[in-house]
């Protein structure tokens, strides 16, 4: 049995949602993580200082007595959002990110930007404070097929707004293809990626053959085999420029198996470096699991590493088919299967 000590680490893109469903979140976000990259896409979104110093109150609120947990808040831009909100933001202590939705392109994205280039007075305002956008890096064109949407993302807009705020720090979410690998690569260390673990331990043959299997399908929708194998290169590779970020996004049972369409979004947070580790095991990479997960991200925000340490062990557990979620239930990914890692022991948790 293998067994591997990491340092603590960080979740740099979750999502949480809000009142009802904050404790079961937090409670499962908070279980080893030190810190998390709040998403603000609420409904209504989270726009000013205020929404997310509330938003924050409401996270803090839910953490367990015992846990010491660190959500990290960012803002939700609009065609709407003003240089004047940003330097709030910057001045806050508390938002470290502005998160870009191309209008329409995710759950709760109506809000989003619709058009990039009228945001680059915001754009010059965040280079100037050091705040980093997190973007969702796929175009939302009809006519553009759905597997393609985060490679002509880069092409249309992420090569033009670097080139234009090569100061800024880009952070390229939930990366999908080799398209984006090569791109992230190719970047100076200005712009990071977010790499999830369903996107290392998946492709769409699983969530499409035999039947459609709502707990994978999420956005970006998993790709091909081909860049799956890309996603997991990069990931173990040791290259700074990707690091852990979850994309845990949940919804009710109701909202993922509905006659009228499956929600975007799968709940991995009750598993999540669990999953990680499965994914680094299976490829000869858990060497490079520390750095992904505890290391990089934390660079990239210019954040202190954590201290702490947590103790993985390789044992076969099953994850239960449903979880309770607010008023609700949820399916989680893996629901009814077997994981193969545990995690034994959190040095920073007190008992
Ligand atoms: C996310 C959600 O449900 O909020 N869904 C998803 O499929 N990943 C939004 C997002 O990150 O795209
Ligand atoms: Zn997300």
């Amino acid at each position: 049995m293998r067994t591997l000590t990491i340092r603590q680490p960080d979740d740099w893109h979750v999502h949480l949602r809000d009142d009802a469903y904050l404790a079961a979140t937090t409670q499962d976000v908070s279980r080893y993580f030190a810190r998390a990259i709040i998403m603000p896409n609420l409904v209504p979104p989270v726009l000013t200082r205020l929404d997310a110093t509330r938003y924050r109150d409401r996270i803090l609120s839910q953490v367990p007595e015992h846990r010491s947990f660190n959500p990290l808040m960012t803002l939700y831009l609009t065609d709407q959002t003003s240089a004047e909100t940003i330097k709030d933001a910057a001045n806050s202590g508390i938002i470290h990110a502005c998160k870009l939705y191309p209008a329409g392109a995710t759950t709760h994205s109506d809000a989003g930007v619709n058009a990039i280039e009228g945001l680059y007075p915001v754009f010059e305002e965040m280079q100037k404070h050091d705040l980093r956008l997190a973007v969702h890096g796929e175009v939302t064109d009809a006519s553009v097929d759905i597997f393609d949407r985060e490679k002509i993302f880069i092409e249309q807009y992420l090569e033009p707004l670097v080139q234009q705020f090569p100061d800024l720090k880009i952070i390229f979410e939930h990366i999908t293809t080799t398209e984006a690998v090569d791109f992230v690569k190719a970047s100076t260390h200005n712009i990071g990626a977010t790499i999830t673990a369903h996107h290392l331990l998946y492709n769409r043959n699983d969530m499409l053959v035999g039947s459609i299997k709502p707990t994978l399908y999420c956005l970006p929708v998993l790709k091909r085999d081909r860049h799956q194998q890309a996603l997991i290169k990069a990931a173990t590779s040791g290259d700074p420029s990707f690091f852990l970020g979850t994309d845990s996004a949940p919804h009710p049972v109701s909202a993922k198996e509905n006659a009228c369409g499956c929600a975007a979004g799968c709940y991995t947070m009750h598993a999540a470096i669990e999953l990680y580790a499965e994914a680094f095991a299976n490829n000869n990479g858990l060497h490079a699991l520390e750095g992904f997960a505890s290391c990089y991200g934390a660079d990239f925000y210019g954040l202190p590493r954590n201290t702490g340490t947590i103790k993985l062990i390789e044992t076969e557990w099953v994850c239960p088919s449903k979880m309770r979620f607010g008023e609700s239930d949820l399916v989680p990914l893996r629901a009814g299967e077997a994981v193969h890692w545990q995690v034994v022991n959190n040095s920073s948790e007190s008992s």
